[in-house]
């Protein structure tokens, strides 16, 4: 069942898929695989399905996802016409406006972000949060490189301010390569500054971030909506370009 959204908006969605299992990551669970306190999520934040999910219906064509790619198989009944689940494999949601976001007096760098890993990746959430508390803060990234993976970015919802100026707008992807310096646009350093002087303690962004410790390749459809002009906002002192949020 697809999403719905209201208003004749359109949606928009991210969807991840991996060839081995996307979980907590290991440092937030115990040894006995319990969500440990210092976790910003835990077991109560994760809804299973509430009710069995009977579908009427006769034969069900279903795709799974193996090493090789895809093998279609032709279930006698759709594989949700159950009754109840059991076991360890089972769907679930996680809202990442269950995610308790880590504050620090300065900069907390991505890793107190992360929601899940995969094998090869990880997911991390950016949340609407408190700005970094010091009275010297400059509560925005700092500009740097990734020496060890890509980096990926879905913009979901608020004011992304750092990178004001680089066309970037919600429902946008912006990949930053292995190596690639990259950071908040010219005069976002400024702004904040200023902006908390007038009393602004919060951000409101939210987006999810995938880091991948391969090269990520593209796909003949990012390539089609591939923004060429991206790569250089960084040169451009002022001025805004259109999309931006
Ligand atoms: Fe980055």
């Amino acid at each position: 069942m697809l999403p719905e959204r209201g208003g004749g908006a359109s949606l928009k969605a991210l969807v991840i898929e991996a060839r081995g299992h996307i979980r907590p990551p290991k440092r937030y669970l115990s040894q006995y695989g319990q969500f440990l306190e210092h976790a910003p999520y835990s077991e109560r934040d994760l809804r299973g399905p509430s009710e069995p999910l009977l579908v009427d219906g006769g034969e069900a064509p279903v795709l799974v996802r193996n090493r090789n790619g895809l093998s279609r198989l032709t279930y006698l009944r759709h594989p949700f016409d159950v009754v109840g689940w059991d076991g360890y494999l089972y769907p679930y949601v996680f809202n990442i406006n269950d995610f308790e976001p880590v504050v620090k007096r300065t900069h907390a760098p991505p890793p107190v972000h992360q929601t899940f890993e995969g094998p090869g990746f990880v997911i991390c959430s950016f949340c609407p949060r408190p700005l970094d508390f010091d009275d010297q803060a400059v509560p925005i990234p700092y500009n740097h490189h990734n020496v060890d993976s890509d980096e990926m970015m879905f913009y979901v919802a608020g004011d992304y301010s750092a990178r004001k100026g680089s066309g970037i707008g919600i429902g946008s992807i912006s990949l930053h390569p292995s190596g690639f310096t990259h950071g908040p646009q010219p005069g976002a350093v400024e702004a904040v500054v200023e902006a908390v002087k007038q009393g602004h303690d919060r951000t409101t962004e939210m987006a999810v971030m995938i880091d991948t410790f391969r090269p990520l390749r593209l796909g003949t459809a990012a390539r089609r909506c591939e923004d060429t002009e991206y790569a250089w906002t960084w040169a451009r002192a002022s001025g805004q370009r259109e999309g931006d949020g």
